[in-house]
C-alpha cells in the first residue's frame, strides 16, 4: 500500500431517518454535497428514494437505504440490528409525524404508542446503538429534529406529537453529557412552519397559521439542513447540548 492509500482518512458518513421527506431530503442532500457518504432511512416512498439515490451519488459518495416502519416493533428490531453493523458518525433523527390528528380527549393507547416509537423511541434506541461506535473513533454527532410543538405545545389535537418531541428534547441533554468527553455533540433543532408534505398530510389554515409568524413566511427545509450541518458536521467544534429553533422568530 503506497503512503498516500495509507493515510487517507474514510469519508465520513451520515445517518438520516425520514431521508425522502421533506426536511430529510434537504439534509442528506446537503450532507452530500459536502462529500459525506449517506445511509438513509424511509418508511414507504419507492420512487422517492431513487430519486434520491441518483441525486446523492451525483456527489460521488455513497448512499444506502435501510426501510422500516418505526411504529413496528419487529421492523425498529430488525432496523436496530443493521444500524449497528455500520460506522456512522453523525446521525440525524429526523424522522417523525403526528401519525394520527386526534383530540386528546379521544386518543386511544395504540395512538399514543405509535407517536411515541416513531418520534422517541427509535430515536432513544438508534442513538444509543451508534453511540459505542461514535467513542471509539472519538468522533460524533447528533441532532435530534424537534418542533416547535415542544416550546409551547401543540395544539389540542397534537399533544401526543408535542410531547413526544419534549422528550426527543431531554434525550438531546442527557446524551450531550454523556457524550462530550468523547467528542460527541449532540443538538436539538426545532423548526416552526416548514414548506413540506407534513402539513399536507394533515391540512389546516395555513394562511392563517404563517400570519402568526412574526416573518410571515413558512421556512423552506434548506433553512433547517442547513442548520443541521453546521451542528453535525466537523464545521462544530463547540456547540452541545443547544437548542436551535428555526422559526421565523416563533
Ligand atoms: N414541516 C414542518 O413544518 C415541521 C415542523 C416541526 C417539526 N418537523 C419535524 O421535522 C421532521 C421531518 O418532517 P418533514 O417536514 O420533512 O415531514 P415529511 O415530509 O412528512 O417527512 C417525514 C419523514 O418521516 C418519515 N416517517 C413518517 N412516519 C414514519 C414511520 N411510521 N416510520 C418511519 N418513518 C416515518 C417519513 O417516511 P415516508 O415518507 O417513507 O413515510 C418521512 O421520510 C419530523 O420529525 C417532523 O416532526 C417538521
Amino acid at each position: 500500500m503506497n503512503s498516500s492509500a495509507k493515510n487517507k482518512t474514510p469519508r465520513r458518513t451520515v445517518l438520516v431517518t425520514g431521508c425522502t421527506g421533506g426536511i430529510g431530503r434537504a439534509v442528506a442532500v446537503t450532507f452530500a454535497q459536502n462529500g459525506w457518504n449517506v445511509v438513509g432511512h424511509d418508511c414507504i416512498s419507492g420512487d422517492k428514494a431513487r430519486q434520491l439515490k441518483a441525486c446523492i451519488t451525483a456527489h460521488g459518495v455513497d448512499f444506502s437505504l435501510i426501510k422500516a416502519d418505526f411504529s413496528s416493533k419487529r421492523q425498529v428490531n430488525r432496523f436496530i440490528a443493521q444500524a449497528a453493523e455500520l460506522r456512522i458518525d453523525s446521525l440525524i433523527n429526523n424522522a417523525g409525524g403526528y401519525l394520527a390528528a386526534k383530540h386528546f380527549t379521544e386518543l386511544q393507547l395504540e395512538d399514543l404508542s405509535a407517536a411515541l416509537m416513531v418520534n422517541l423511541s427509535t430515536p432513544i434506541l438508534l442513538s444509543g446503538c451508534v453511540f459505542d461506535g461514535m467513542k471509539r473513533r472519538k468522533f460524533g454527532r447528533i441532532v435530534n429534529i424537534s418542533s416547535i410543538a415542544a416550546k409551547y405545545g401543540g395544539s389540542g389535537s397534537s399533544v401526543h406529537y408535542g410531547c413526544a418531541k419534549r422528550g426527543l428534547e431531554a434525550l438531546t441533554k442527557t446524551l450531550a453529557r454523556e457524550g462530550a468527553p468523547h467528542n460527541i455533540l449532540v443538538n436539538t433543532v426545532r423548526p416552526g412552519v416548514i414548506d413540506t408534505d407534513f402539513h399536507r398530510k394533515f391540512p389546516k389554515d395555513m394562511k392563517k397559521r404563517v400570519a402568526m409568524i412574526p416573518l410571515k413566511k413558512m421556512g423552506t427545509p434548506q433553512d433547517v439542513a442547513d442548520a443541521v450541518f453546521y451542528l453535525a458536521s466537523d464545521v462544530n467544534g463547540f456547540v452541545t447540548s443547544e437548542i436551535i429553533t428555526i422559526a421565523g422568530g416563533e
